[in-house]
């Protein structure tokens, strides 16, 4: 049984990326997409998404991070994993899940799930590109873009190509993020192809995971949304220890206050300091959801907009370095 983290464009970068995995063990991440259109990206390009492929592909605590490429022509995808190939990422996942309507105007993302050809046309192109023995080849699907009629014709079409592993957003582009995920959509793929399949959607709790995987039937999970509610989630899952919904959880929040500032130094050590207060009010909003604590410091940092306002607040709470309040 493995845990995967999902890529989540706008929410799990860089920063947020080393504190999930260091508070939760995971088999591997996923980056945000890198897009590719009608050019061979720069190093830049690939190493903005992924800095940890400067750092052997992982993340600080270790775990390995795979790099998402979002695009539809076979031979610039092609051409661009290749050269992504070079700097040894844990892998190269091919995005056909994105809902976005500026990525599918361009014909990337979910609306190639209308194309079977065209996912087997870039999975093969891409396969043939990248070196034997390299980094592993996966893909990302929903289960359509209006309906599943095709979700088994589209995960074959990638398996065919050479694809070594899917993973299964149990949605289609319609259902958006609307509960449920079908998980027994995630079966009746596995059960078509002969590579590995990962289910993903809707996992918020231990609960949640144990059913997914006896309705899914499969062994790996990919964890999105949920794990950034909880960033305490892939742990549990593997301890097999559910939390009551209104558990005060005093431990946990204890290291994850130590964790949020760590993340609050890295975010404004990366970023101009008039885009670090979202970030950190992003993923204070979400943790609100599990964490009770975190309810009074999401209304404590809401109203500010100044970086510095920020640092002292929380150097106030005892959260993060004292210097920075300096
Ligand atoms: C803010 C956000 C950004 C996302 N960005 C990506 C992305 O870049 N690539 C991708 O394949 N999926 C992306 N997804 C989809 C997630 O990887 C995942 O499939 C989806 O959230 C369902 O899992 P969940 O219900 O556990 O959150 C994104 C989802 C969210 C909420």
């Amino acid at each position: 049984m493995r845990l995967f983290l999902a890529p989540m464009e706008g929410l799990a970068d860089q920063s947020l990326r080393a504190v999930l995995t260091a508070l939760s063990p995971y088999d591997l991440a996923v980056s945000e997409f890198v897009r590719v259109s009608g050019a061979l990206l720069p190093q830049r390009a690939f190493f903005r998404i992924s800095p940890e492929l400067q750092h052997g592909g992982r993340t600080r605590a270790g775990t390995p991070v795979q790099v998402q490429l979002l695009g539809s022509d076979p031979l610039m995808m092609a051409r661009n994993a290749a050269r992504l190939a070079q700097w040894s990422p844990a892998g190269v996942d091919l995005n056909f899940g994105c809902p976005a309507a500026t990525v599918n105007r361009h014909r990337g993302g979910a609306v190639l799930l209308d194309e079977p050809e065209t996912l087997h046309a870039i999975g093969v192109a891409v396969r043939a590109a990248m070196p034997a023995g390299g980094p592993v080849l996966s893909a990302k699907m929903r289960l359509g873009v209006k309906d599943t009629l095709r979700a088994v014709e589209c995960a074959q079409a990638l398996a065919d190509a050479g694809v070594e592993r899917l993973v299964v957003h149990a949605r289609t582009k319609l259902d958006g993020y609307r509960p449920p995920a079908h998980w027994p959509w995630v079966a009746r793929i596995a059960e078509a192809v002969s590579v590995p399949v990962v289910a993903n959607g809707e996992v918020w709790t231990v609960d949640d995971w144990q059913r997914c995987r006896s309705e899914s039937g499969v062994a790996d999970v990919m964890l999105g949304r949920g794990a950034v509610v909880d960033p305490f989630l892939a742990r549990d899952i593997r301890a097999g220890r559910a939390w009551a919904r209104n558990d005060p959880r005093a431990d946990d929040w204890a290291v994850l206050r130590e964790h949020i500032g760590l993340f609050w130094i890295e975010v404004r050590a990366r970023l101009e300091a008039r885009h670090a207060p979202g970030r950190l009010k992003q993923w204070l909003n979400l943790l609100r959801r599990r964490f009770g604590q975190a309810e009074a410091l999401f209304q404590h940092v809401r109203p500010l907009r100044d970086a510095r306002q920020i640092d002292r607040l929380l150097a106030l709470h005892g959260i993060g370095a004292p210097a920075l309040a300096a």
